[in-house]
């Protein structure tokens, strides 16, 4: 009977035939990815997911097939059918995993035709990102994509054999889960069977989990999409996936040498990496004060030195005034750029003013010593510290903020960024983890004039600071921690509270009312209340961990069907707007363009 695959059956994959194979008879299936016609020999380059071969039709040995070769054209789906042969010499292909046989065509069938892509289906072609991920399914067919789904699949699978033989048990917990008040923003579902009430796509499974460890599951564990209605950046998306896990009976220590063994564990079976434990540890203060961040890129050095102690009172008021007001003067000694010319000192200007400081101070460290506008501000004594905090030698370059300590630390920070790059400082083939402890427990935040949590709400603050929580709530620290590889937040967790009278005092200090702390979290203090084992866990973000063991730029290099900056799906055209009987359906409807609750003007006409 005839079948779309002409009766034949595939032998091999394109990619893995080899010298052994020589002589042997295969059927392949694949798609054209170049033909070139050498009049009595017709050469197709053919490619599945395994990779390419070179077939070759030849007019004498094949008439029919080299009929049909000729009307070939890229991305035809083929069956064909030839032997194995050493490719004549002189004619091998170095660069190539096959380059040494070809495939003597002897009979081919084109499954499908390809109209004309609309970009080369090539990894060299530079192609305009909107129009990859309109039509991604081509995007995907290129090896480079197809290998970084191929890393995100043994990922995957890496961490559910490591879990997996340390008893975790992977749980799915729900999509449509409640909105709570911390975090980000919301993605809502509207509920058609109760009008007026809306299910919220998860931010995180946190509080399942938790229930979890209530439940006396001991040890989870979930690959898990989670949902973010954030501004969206090179490491953010608005759907996005964690490797989730939480366990009960242990303390900080356990959660960070069982995730330092799984990443050791993931990156020699992904990428063969071997990383040595453990990983350094910063403090969240040390971090901030060292690099100007609490994800710092430990692969180079230019660390932040603060001067704030030695320009108190020197005759620069940028300078003094900060260090008088509360403020910092801190800086970076850009190690011999003291060629830099003006233009190159502007850019730094507006690199830095682009994080709100005001300007940027600079000494050239030159054999006369230091040529800057400012040094007339400076004694020679002054001057002379300064060179020594910095380690000054000639031909450096010292570049200086002097702000709040929110102003100078992220812009400096950014700065060393920027330095670090511009002088290729960064060896890119190096995977420098790092673990940021003792985080505080609270912030402060102008814009809501409260507390809130610099984790979530859950996190357990130090057991020593368990008075402060009450006393002087932003001195307490907490017990969570993040892991960061290369200057990308790749993860977060903590221990989390456990008793209900100290996650009610938590509540509390992020300034819930005892009514709103029941309303949203009633069923979490009522489970506190009946045997919650002491429990703490972390969140490892997939996608920047696969950006990373990819080297991609960015998060939307390892999804497979990502969302633009602007959160749209380019290929489906999502979102889109819903007919009216859907709308209706849920209790909506439109007015213009905005969209009216049914139930609501009814009670308010
Ligand atoms: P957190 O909010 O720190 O913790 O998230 C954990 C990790 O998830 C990654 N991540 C993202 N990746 C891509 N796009 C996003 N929009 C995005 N947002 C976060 C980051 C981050 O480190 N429930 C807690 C974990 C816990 O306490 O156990 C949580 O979600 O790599
Ligand atoms: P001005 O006194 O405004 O002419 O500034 C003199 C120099 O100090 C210029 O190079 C400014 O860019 C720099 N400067 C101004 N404000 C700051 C600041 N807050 N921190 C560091 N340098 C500054």
């Amino acid at each position: 009977m005839a079948d779309y695959l002409f009766g034949l059956k595939r032998t091999h994959h394109c990619g893995n035939l080899r010298k052994e194979h020589t002589g042997q008879q295969t059927v392949l299936m694949g798609w054209v990815q170049r033909r070139r016609d050498h009049g009595g020999l017709i050469f197709v380059d053919l490619r599945d997911r395994s990779g390419l071969v070179q077939v070759v039709f030849n007019s004498d040995a094949a008439e029919e097939a080299f009929r049909t070769a000729q009307i070939l054209r890229s991305e035809y789906v083929l069956a064909v059918a030839g032997e194995v042969a050493l490719r004549p010499e002189g004619t091998e292909n170095p660069n190539l995993a096959t380059g040494e046989i070809e495939v003597l065509g002897q009979r081919v069938y084109i499954l499908n035709r390809a109209a004309t892509t609309p970009f080369l289906i090539e990894d060299q072609s530079e192609v305009d990102e909107s129009l990859r991920l309109k039509y991604r399914y081509l995007d995907l067919r290129r090896q480079e994509m197809q290998r970084v789904l191929m890393l995100r699949h043994r990922a995957a699978k890496a961490v559910r054999d490591f879990l997996d033989a340390r008893n975790f048990l992977e749980i799915e917990t729900p999509m449509l889960t409640r909105s709570t008040p911390e975090g980000a923003r919301d993605y809502l579902v509207p509920s058609r069977l109760n009008p007026g009430n809306f299910y919220a796509l998860p931010q995180s499974p946190q509080l399942y989990k938790q229930m979890l460890m209530v439940a006396g599951v001991e040890r989870y564990f979930q690959i898990v999409r989670c949902f973010r209605d954030e501004d969206l950046r090179a490491d953010r998306q608005p759907e996005f996936t964690q490797v989730d896990l939480e366990m009960s009976f242990v303390e900080r220590e356990d959660i960070l040498n069982l995730v330092e063994e799984m990443m050791v564990y993931l990156c020699r079976e992904t990428v063969g990496l071997k990383i040595s434990r453990p990983f350094p540890r910063l403090s969240f203060k040390e971090a901030c004060a060292r690099y100007g961040t609490d994800k710092p890129d430990l692969r180079f050095g230019l660390e932040l030195r603060d001067l704030t102690d030695l320009v108190a009172s020197c005759g620069f008021k940028v300078f003094s005034s900060a260090a008088n007001a509360g403020g910092q003067v801190k800086g970076i000694n850009a190690l011999s750029c003291g060629n830099f010319s003006r233009k190159e000192i502007d850019e730094l200007t507006s690199l830095v003013t682009n994080w709100r400081a005001k300007g940027l101070a600079y000494f050239f460290v030159t054999s006369e010593g230091v040529r800057s506008p400012i040094a007339k501000f400076f004694t020679p004594a002054e001057i002379q510290a300064i060179l020594e905090r910095f380690e000054a030698k000639e031909g450096d370059l010292l570049l200086f903020l002097a702000d709040k300590p929110q102003i100078v630390n992220p812009a400096l920070g950014a700065l060393r960024l920027h330095l670090a790059e511009r002088l290729g400082l960064i060896p890119e083939d190096k995977f420098q983890f790092l673990w940021v402890v003792d985080f505080p427990l609270l912030e402060y935040s102008e814009e809501e004039k409260r507390h809130v949590a610099m984790h979530h709400p859950f996190t357990s603050p130090n057991v020593e600071d368990l008075a402060l929580l009450t006393e002087n709530p932003v001195s307490a620290r907490a017990q969570s921690y993040d892991l960061v590889l290369n200057g990308v937040e790749i993860g977060g967790g903590s221990i989390r509270i456990h008793r209900r009278d100290i996650q009610e005092k938590m509540f509390t200090a992020i300034g819930l009312s005892p009514q709103e702390a029941i309303e949203k979290f009633g069923f979490m203090l009522e489970a506190f209340e009946y045997g919650t084992p002491p429990h703490g866990g972390i969140a490892l973000g997939f996608d920047r961990l696969l950006m990373l063991l990819a080297n991609k730029k960015t998060i939307r290099d390892v999804i497979a069907f990502p969302k633009t900056q602007s959160a749209v799906d380019l290929m489906l055209n999502a979102p889109a707007p819903v007919s009216n009987k859907q709308l209706n359906d849920l209790g909506f409807r439109m007015e213009g363009s905005s969209l009216k609750f049914k139930a609501l003007e009814r009670i308010l006409p």
